[in-house]
């Protein structure tokens, strides 16, 4: 019997071994996925129960839009510190607390500092953040410096930042956490393999955006691993989505300036160029940008229509969706896609308020209020 995880019908942990099948509550990507993991005895067995985040099924979208489409959310924003970070920074903690780290290091666009200073936090590690000045999302900004992190903008952009880390690990003995770091791409692979553990098969399309590259390139290989065992035939066609300011993998070369208001993936020149490039050629998928209309339109959509609030990063995936379903690139055939949401709403306030309603107070009386909300009395029933 196999065990069963929040996300559906579960993996057995203990496949390949005469222990009993384990099918008590979600202990984390560590221990969930112990077996697929580089961990050992000796690897510290921290958690904040990251992972085992739900896949949820489009209820408006995917029947709004052309073909025959199952479009379903791998909600990642639901992760301890709020984005997908989480999965990979756990194990890259743990395994340099392992390693004997005295600190850790990190450059970043928000999320990577939050989970970085989170679980150094939980470690008991020091832990230095690097960010481009002036364009990290409120929420991230907030965590990292709760969390205790050493917090220094630096002048430039996150590609600046991450030049200004690669030195300094160079020069001192401190983790580097980014997800140059093999060990972010080990934990990552789990959301794809939880994928298949809820789906029983891998989808037909995976969607993700990209920024430095890492997490398109991680589930590839999560679905390779997970082939390699004979758990799937076939696996999904990575589609990797980038802001149309920064995407330099759609253009073939850097981006000297990276610009959109999807801070998360304001990159003009990611670190696992090769890699996600790779990945997306060996599953014959694809690499497109979207507008910042195109972002902003789908980011509403997800939240007024599907009740799910993200970070404007994480609305480029489905924003590609849209667009390449407009375009008729899923045929008329039935097709599974995910997509991923990397992180969630409520990591970037300011974005989600523009255009918001009036909070000027109205007196507090039921007819005020009606009339600022634009519904007359004699539309409501009584
Ligand atoms: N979505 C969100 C919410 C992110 O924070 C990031 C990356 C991405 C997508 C893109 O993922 O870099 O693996 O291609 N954020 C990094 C950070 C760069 O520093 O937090 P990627």
């Amino acid at each position: 019997m196999a065990r069963t995880s929040p996300v559906g019908t579960g993996r057995d942990a203990t496949r390949g071994t005469t222990e009993e099948p384990y099918s008590g509550p979600w202990r984390g990507v560590i221990a969930e996925y112990a077996d697929l993991l580089p961990v050992t005895e000796e690897t510290p067995r921290l958690t904040m129960l990251e992972g085992g985040t739900p896949l949820v099924e489009s209820v408006r979208l995917a029947a709004s839009l052309p073909g025959q489409l199952r479009i379903l959310f791998k909600c990642e924003g639901l992760n301890p510190t709020g984005s997908f970070k989480d999965r990979g920074m756990v194990v890259a903690v743990a395994k340099a607390l392992e390693a004997g780290a005295r600190a850790t290091v990190c450059a970043s666009t928000g999320n990577t500092s939050a989970s970085a200073a989170a679980y150094s936090a939980r470690a008991g590690m020091p832990c230095l953040v690097v960010i481009p000045h002036g364009h990290i999302a409120l929420g991230k900004l907030a965590q990292a410096v709760r969390h205790g992190a050493q917090v220094v903008c630096v002048s430039g952009n996150f590609d600046d930042a991450l030049r200004v880390v690669r030195e300094i690990v160079r020069d001192y003995p401190i983790a580097l956490l980014n997800s140059l770091n093999p060990y972010r791409m080990d934990g990552q692979k789990t959301a794809a393999f939880e994928v298949v553990d809820a789906l029983g098969t891998a989808p037909a399309y995976h969607a993700l955006p990209v920024g430095n590259a890492g997490n398109v390139t991680a589930y590839w290989w999560g679905y390779c691993h997970y082939r390699e065992l004979g758990m799937i035939d076939l696996q999904p066609r990575m589609l990797g989505f980038q802001a149309e300011g920064a995407a330099p993998l759609v253009r073939g070369e850097p981006v000297a300036q990276p610009e959109t208001r999807a801070t998360a993936i304001r990159i003009g020149n990611p670190a696992r160029w090769r890699d996600a490039m790779r990945a997306i050629r060996e599953s014959r998928g694809g690499i497109f940008s979207v507008t910042e209309e195109e972002i902003r339109a789908a980011y509403c959509r997800l939240a007024e229509e599907e009740g799910i609030f993200v970070e404007p990063a994480s609305a480029a995936s489905v924003a590609g969706v849209i667009r390449l379903a407009g375009n008729g690139f899923f045929g008329d055939e039935p097709a599974t896609i995910v997509c991923t949401l990397t992180g969630h709403g409520l990591k970037d306030p300011e974005y989600a308020l523009e255009g918001g309603p009036s909070l000027e107070p109205v007196e507090a009386r039921a007819d005020a209020v009606l009339e600022r909300a634009g519904m007359a009395r004699e539309a409501v029933p009584a």
